[in-house]
């Protein structure tokens, strides 16, 4: 039986802070950001967006009321979940409607969470034919103002919907993975920020992908030359090259050629969003599928998960026929093109501006927010959500 990805949603928040601006207030040269990093423009999530709401907004694109039945589990994959205890999945189980009868829960290894979810809903869906698993890695990157991570945060998420006969991309069995237990790049529970050791996280993100790309290669016999594309976990568009770069000589000029130029087309939506964690991988696939002009169904896609601390994986799809007639290319050109710059000011502003931890309420301007789902406010320590729609 083939299963894989049957449609993908994705949502960012409709404000954005220019990287130009944002490396001229940080004295630093704007080549730094836009070509060193390789970053444009960096997603800046309001007081109404968080985990949730990201997440349910990415799914709603892609769920009509057939999938409402079929989907049996919702896996939430986010490194950035707003509660100790409940699940972010709940939430977006009611958010979007529903059956009762479903499992829901929250995955959590930094940026690797949806990838574990995937694998996860490919098991249920081995096993229940007829099921849909809805799979969403949500996120918000927070450094701080004026750290070395600033430059590469963002918030985003993509939502995938699990299912046998998928319409986009069958994924494959063979996969590698590999942990170990590094410090590179974590969060204190007492902390909305990550702390980073951002050279040594770069070196591991380097290493795990030599090593499971090795063994990928040892085990299934196969080499460059049987990828149409890679994509990786994109923390900011210039690491996934860089680890690309150190096995890609192993190939002929016109495999090299293909793969850098396919990488190229994989990382423009995250050049423009950040990074978003667990979804960024899934951001990159999205990119490539839906920018390329020349990939052809029945190709292999190869797809390499990283989250610090560390989880790596390499794994695998092949393209479904008709593969771009499943995708959202125009819905999501729009979304792009409906975002609204704001000054590097004001997004500190936004970014200074945090829920209040005291337990007091808030209540929260929603209409600034072009989002369907938004976060109102807290009550009584309890997140209200608002659905536009209903
Ligand atoms: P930094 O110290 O600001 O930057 O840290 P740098 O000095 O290393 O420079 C970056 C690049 O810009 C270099 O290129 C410079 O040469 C170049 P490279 O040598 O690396 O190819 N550069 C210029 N290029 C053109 N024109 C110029 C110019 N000036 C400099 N004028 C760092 C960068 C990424 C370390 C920092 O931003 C950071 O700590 N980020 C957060 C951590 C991170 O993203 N790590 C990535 C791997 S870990 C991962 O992916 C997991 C993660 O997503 C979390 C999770 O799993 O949950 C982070």
């Amino acid at each position: 039986m083939k299963i894989g990805i049957d449609k993908i949603g994705f949502y960012t928040p409709h404000i954005y802070v220019d990287m130009n601006k944002l490396a001229v207030a940080r004295n630093v040269e704007p080549e730094k950001f836009t070509i060193g990093i390789g970053q444009d423009k960096m997603a800046v999530p309001p007081i109404t967006q968080d985990s949730v709401t990201l997440g349910a907004n990415a799914a709603l694109e892609i769920i009509d009321q057939a999938d409402k039945e079929a989907i049996d589990f919702v896996i939430f994959g986010t490194e950035t979940g707003i509660d100790h205890s409940k699940s972010g999945a709940v939430y977006i189980h009611h958010l979007l409607g529903l059956k009762p009868n479903a499992r829901c829960v929250e995955v959590k290894h930094a940026c690797y969470g949806a990838t574990a979810g995937i694998q996860m809903a490919k098991g249920h869906v081995a096993l229940n034919p007829e099921s849909k698993v809805l799979v969403i890695g949500s996120d918000i990157a927070r450094y701080g103002l004026n750290t070395g991570g600033e430059s590469t945060q963002g918030a985003g998420a993509v939502a995938l919907l699990i299912s046998a006969n998928p319409r986009i991309m069958t994924l494959e069995n063979n996969s590698v993975s590999l942990t170990a237990d590094i410090m590179d790049f974590w969060r204190p529970l007492y902390s909305d920020k990550a702390l980073v050791d951002g050279k040594f996280s770069n070196e591991q993100y380097i290493s795990f992908f030599q090593k499971v790309w090795e063994k990928y290669k040892e085990e299934t016999g196969m080499d460059l030359e049987d990828f149409e594309a890679m994509c990786y976990h994109l923390p900011y568009t210039k690491m996934g090259l860089k680890a690309m770069r150190t096995v890609l000589e192993d190939a002929s000029e016109e495999v090299q050629e293909r793969l850098k130029e396919h990488y190229r087309v994989s990382t423009l939506y995250n050049r423009n969003v950040g990074n978003i964690y667990t979804g960024s991988l899934y951001l990159s696939l999205l990119s490539l599928l839906e920018l390329n002009d020349d990939i052809k169904a029945g190709s292999r896609i190869g797809m390499f998960s990283y989250g610090s601390g560390a989880v790596g994986e390499f794994f695998s799809g092949i393209l479904e026929e008709n593969y771009k007639e499943h995708l959202l290319v125009k819905e999501h050109k729009d979304l792009f093109e409906s975002r609204k710059e704001v000054t590097v000011e004001e997004y500190e502003q936004i970014f200074e501006k945090t829920l209040p931890t005291d337990g007091s309420n808030i209540e929260l301007d929603i209409n600034e927010d072009s989002a369907t789902i938004c976060l109102s406010g807290l009550t009584d320590d309890m997140r209200q959500y608002v659905n536009k729609m209903r």
